[in-house]
């Protein structure tokens, strides 16, 4: 079953075209990857999948109802849930609080009745929390939960911003990047955590230069050049693709 179908979706950007006509699928329960070389529009892309930007042509299914042009928060209610190419905390804000604002789009009292009053507020609140930091322990930095998020390592930092992601409980999660500035050993734990994310229903769709993770997480790989799909299959067909050989490799 798909999960999520998206048809010749495209955006422009004055003189570029940044996404065109882009079709694929993901399976529900799958791990794809999004690859292709700098400014081939993988983060626009995701951009107009989790509603930060509005296709210019297209659609976007998301268990059967069509989602494109909807806004960040509805899309999130949905069950769509992202993380950023650049880090995107609230830096003077902790750990904890940062991974709880995942939460608040799922919330009833969303995040301001929730920082004033009433005892339904204050219950609801505390089960966020609860919720919050067992994504923490999930992903292993729940020790890090009363730390400004500002004061982390970036490969903290990137983990708090997967756990807030996961706080609002995706049925599909949007990892932009999530290895870049990541060490070996970060990385590693990174491939582990996607695994387990996967494990828990959780379908994934990433975008990710880095190769080897590629190659041992992914069931699918779509690889975009200027914009456009190339190739769309298992890791080892696109590996051995001529034309995406070309792209990443250049013409001789
Ligand atoms: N807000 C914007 N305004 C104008 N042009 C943009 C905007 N965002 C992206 N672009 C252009 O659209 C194209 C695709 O950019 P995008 O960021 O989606 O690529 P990418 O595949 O994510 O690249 P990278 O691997 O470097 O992150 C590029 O030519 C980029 O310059
Ligand atoms: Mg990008």
């Amino acid at each position: 079953m798909n999960l999520l179908e998206v048809s010749g979706i495209s955006k422009r950007f004055g003189g570029v075209q940044a996404v065109k006509g882009v079709s694929f699928r993901v399976r529900k329960g799958a791990v794809k990857a999004v690859i292709g070389p700098n400014g081939a529009g993988k983060t626009t892309l995701f951009d107009l999948l989790s509603g930060f930007r509005a296709p210019d042509e297209g659609t976007v299914r998301f268990q059967d109802r069509e989602i494109q042009g909807s806004a960040p928060h509805e899309v999130a209610a949905l069950g769509i849930s992202r993380t950023f190419q650049n880090l995107k905390l609230f830096g003077h804000m902790t750990a904890l609080e940062n991974v709880m604002v995942g939460r608040h789009v799922r919330s009833r009292a969303g995040m301001l009745a929730g920082m004033f009053q009433p005892p339904s507020a204050r219950r609801e609140e505390r089960a966020i929390e609860e919720r919050a930091r067992a994504e923490m322990r999930f992903l292993g930095v729940e020790p890090l939960a009363h730390s400004p998020a500002g004061s982390l390592a970036y490969g903290q930092q990137r983990a708090v911003e997967l756990a807030r992601a996961l706080c609002a409980e995706p049925t599909l999660l949007l990892l932009d990047e999530p290895a870049a500035g990541l060490n070996m050993r970060e990385t590693g734990e990174l491939a582990d955590q996607v695994l387990r994310i996967r494990e828990r229903g959780v379908t994934v769709l990433l975008v990710e230069h880095d190769m080897s993770l590629v190659m041992r997480i992914s069931d699918e790989v779509a690889v975009l050049c200027f914009g456009q799909k190339i190739a769309d299959a298992d890791p080892r067909s696109v590996q051995r693709n001529p034309e995406v050989v070309r792209v990443y490799l250049g013409e001789d």
